[in-house]
């Protein structure tokens, strides 16, 4: 098989789970890949570095010391060299060495050194993963721009069941080549992004909600960074932290996120209003919270501005992508949207079967334009989010 030129350093790390990266080396190897791999000395003690030597036919990487070839300082040409660089598996102690910049070997050394995409699929006992200590290395990572290939649920080498075992091999290596296939298209574009869903109080405490996470809206946030844009994401309440490379505004009600779109909607070469934005909001807010003992018999409803409605009217050159939650007649009614709201894209999904959608981490979508209609299939929210802004992409180049 000819090269493809690419250089993937594998980090293996000292879990059981290092027998699995034999087969990830032998991937990357017959997908035309050189593969240069580093251990910690923990990892040899379950997998030998001749064995990984073999496999991708370049010298393995343990000691800061022994193996350095003269006259370079090999833990910068091994972090120069990289393409991307994987750790599989990564334990928790690496995560957490990871986590807060440490680099006290040859592995975490590289890692640090690298400028290129940094790919981690951690393994681990399920109490240590779901531990908040590693919680928050986790997302600290991911903050980072890191792509992180969660791990699986299932029996553990340990006998615990849960999440925790290493992910596949074809998932781990997709995020490889999807991390050396990644594209800057968009870059030099601005890019306006909403998430999540407003809250529209009735007092100080209680307020009108609905169930958007914002998953979605944060995903195309950050693809679209990725990607080289300037992003600006104008988000209601979500546990979300902020996501790479994004400027975020976080806004609580839909007069609030209005103001804050319209402020930034002249600059956007695209604007994608994921958001869930509530129709209606009570039509007076108590200043002080209401009693049990006053309960009102109703609450006066009036209505928010339609704010993708409000950018279509008064649109310029920038790509409008709408979203549209149906429970029936999903394409005909994204297929209105599309007209009413003047958008260039509907991204249309049926909210009414309960395993995909909200709150959860897959979706299936429909992509209504005035090309035709095209599905999505059932896929991740990341996955979803690359699909919508590829479309983005496509309606600025075109
Ligand atoms: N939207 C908005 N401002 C609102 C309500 C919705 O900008 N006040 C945007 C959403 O961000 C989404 C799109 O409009 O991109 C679709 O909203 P949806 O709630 O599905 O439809 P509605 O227009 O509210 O119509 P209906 O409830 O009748 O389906």
């Amino acid at each position: 098989m000819a090269g493809s030129g690419k250089t993937v350093v594998v980090g293996v790390t000292g879990g059981i789970a290092a027998y699995k990266t034999c087969e990830l080396v032998r991937a990357l190897v017959k997908g035309g890949h050189r593969v240069k791999v580093v251990m910690t000395e923990a990892a040899t003690r379950f997998v030998s570095p001749l064995t990984f030597r073999t496999l991708s036919a370049e010298p393995v990487t343990v000691s800061m010391w022994a193996d350095a070839p003269e006259a370079t300082v090999h833990h910068v040409s091994l972090a120069e060299e990289a393409d991307v660089m994987v750790i599989a598996p990564c334990t928790a102690n690496v995560l957490a060495k990871l986590a807060c910049g440490r680099a006290d070997d040859m592995l975490t050394t590289t890692a640090l050194a690298t400028e290129a995409p940094l790919v981690i699929a951690p393994a681990m006992n399920v109490h240590m993963w779901r531990k908040d200590a590693t919680r928050r290395n986790v997302s600290a990572m991911r903050g980072r721009g890191v792509a992180i290939v969660e791990p699986e649920r299932g029996e553990l080498a340990c006998g615990d069941v849960g999440e925790g075992r290493l992910a596949s091999v074809e998932c781990i290596l997709a995020s490889v080549e999807s991390e050396l296939a990644r594209v800057r298209d968009l870059v030099g574009r601005r890019i306006l992004v909403t998430a999540g869903g407003t809250h529209e109080p009735i007092d100080p405490v209680r307020y009108i909600g609905n169930r958007s996470s914002g998953k979605t809206g944060f995903a195309i946030a950050e693809e679209a960074a990725r990607r080289g844009a300037r992003v600006f994401l104008v988000t209601g309440p979500t546990h979300l932290p902020d996501p790479f490379g994004c400027e975020v505004v976080r806004v609580t009600t839909a007069l609030q996120m209005r103001a804050a779109v319209l402020a930034r909607a002249d600059a956007a070469d695209a604007i994608v209003m994921s958001a869930a934005v509530a129709d209606f909001r009570p039509a007076i807010a108590a200043s002080d919270k209401i009693k049990k003992s006053q309960a009102p018999e109703n609450i006066r409803l009036e209505p928010n501005p339609d704010i993708l409605a409000e950018l279509g009217q008064r649109r310029g050159t920038a790509v409008l992508v709408g979203f549209a939650a149906e429970t029936s007649s999903v394409e005909a009614n994204a297929r209105a949207k599309l007209d009413a709201k003047g958008c260039d894209l509907i991204v249309a999904n049926d909210v009414s079967d309960p395993s995909i959608g909200f709150g959860t981490d897959e979706n299936s979508v429909l992509f209504v334009s005035r090309e035709g209609t095209e599905r999505s299939g059932v896929v991740s929210k990341r996955h979803i989010a690359r699909l919508i802004v590829d479309r983005l992409s496509g309606f600025m180049s075109g």
